[in-house]
């Protein structure tokens, strides 16, 4: 049965509105926008009690995501006018995430997410990608049905932590355990010669394919650092990479306002050392320092449980969780003590 909705989507006959999903254009970026603040602004406001006054507290994801992967981003237009629903979507090598998704309020409940759910499987498909993702509220049973619908299961959760930076530069009240000094030394990859860029995107690549076969972030890499959102951290022992970090600055990325925001982080499985995690997360806070942020966000899943132990002996505490969702092969491929911070979101 459905669910009951205000139907403002009905035409004055009643009948359905006539909904098309198509690809994204550059003219509906700020529309598209706009359904998804709209959209989980109404969610979240029902889950709360209150509306936030940003939905996503200044993250954006849109532009971005579109011009990373243009044919991954769908909406769903009504009567070729109006734009009341939106899907993005990436490949990460085998990996195929899906998410945002959002329905504007009026029009739930008329099968307008399946339809862009839709898309969006053709799109995984067509690009061969074998595992696909998203995250989503595990108290909701509407979104749970969505994604079984189309096969995802749920797995663990992602915990979505954070830690305030003090303004001295001081570690706050938290005692950080101690890292060791001088093994790692620490790069940014928008500062190499555009020559070895190319080698560095190969070395991450060994990195990512050893946490998950298949897996390639290259894509992300190279729009954090072409539209400078934030960059990525090489950290490396002489000449060999032990382990990096795409971050998000705020602005226009996917970090809320006053906070630096880590996308990806791998430590490389060869070379799996609390340590190197802890000098990495180090590395990262005293850049946010430096560059005037109040805080540090760190997505965890859960499944990596030593990454998530280690950032809570960091002082990080747990904002809020999701959890994930996953269909395809290999179905579990996490390693427990893979030192991994991923945010499918
Ligand atoms: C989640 C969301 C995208 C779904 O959009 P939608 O267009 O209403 O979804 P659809 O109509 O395609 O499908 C929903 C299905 O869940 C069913 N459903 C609705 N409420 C339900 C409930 N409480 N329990 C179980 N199933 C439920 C519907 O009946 C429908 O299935 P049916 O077509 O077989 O009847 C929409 O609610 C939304 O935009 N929410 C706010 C943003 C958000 O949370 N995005 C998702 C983040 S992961």
């Amino acid at each position: 049965m459905r669910a009951t909705v205000d139907r403002a989507g009905l035409d004055p006959q009643g009948r359905l509105p006539k909904v098309q999903v198509r690809r994204v254009r550059k003219g509906d970026l700020a529309k598209v926008k706009d359904v998804f603040e709209q959209s989980f602004g109404d969610f979240l406001e029902r889950q709360l009690g209150t509306r936030p006054r940003q939905a996503f507290n200044g993250a954006q994801y849109v532009h971005h995501r579109w011009l990373m992967e243009p044919w991954g981003c769908f909406v769903a237009e009504e009567d070729n006018a109006k734009i009341v629903g939106a899907a993005l979507a990436v490949t990460w090598g085998t990996l195929g995430l899906v998410g945002p998704v959002a329905v504007l309020t009026h029009y739930h409940n008329q099968t307008i997410a399946q339809q862009l759910m839709r898309a969006v499987q053709d799109f995984f498909d067509e690009n061969k990608a074998t595992l696909h993702g998203a995250v989503t509220y595990p108290t909701s049973s509407k979104h749970l049905a969505l994604y079984h619908k189309f096969g995802y299961k749920p797995k663990s959760l992602t915990a979505v932590m954070s830690r305030a930076l003090d303004r001295a530069g001081v570690r706050g009240a938290v005692v950080k355990p101690p890292v060791a000094k001088g093994t790692l030394t620490v790069r940014r990859f928008s500062s190499l010669e555009e020559t070895k860029k190319k080698a560095a995107l190969a070395r991450i690549h060994r990195i990512t394919n050893g946490v998950c076969r298949g897996l390639e972030l290259a894509k992300e890499v190279e729009i954090v650092e072409g539209l400078a959102l934030g960059d990525t951290l090489l950290l490396e022992r002489g000449a060999e990479l032990v382990g990096f970090a795409i971050y998000h600055a705020p602005g226009v990325s996917e970090a809320p306002t006053g906070s630096l925001y880590v996308k990806y982080l791998a430590i490389d499985p060869r070379q799996r050392k609390v340590e190197h995690l802890e000098q990495a997360v180090s590395a990262i806070e005293e850049l946010a320092q430096e560059q005037g942020f109040q805080r540090v966000i760190l997505p965890v899943y859960l499944r990596y449980w030593i990454a998530y132990s280690t950032l809570v002996k960091c002082g990080y505490q747990v904002d809020f969780t999701m959890v994930r969702m996953q269909k395809g092969k290999p179905e579990d491929y996490e390693d427990a003590a893979d030192l991994v911070l991923d945010d499918w979101r």
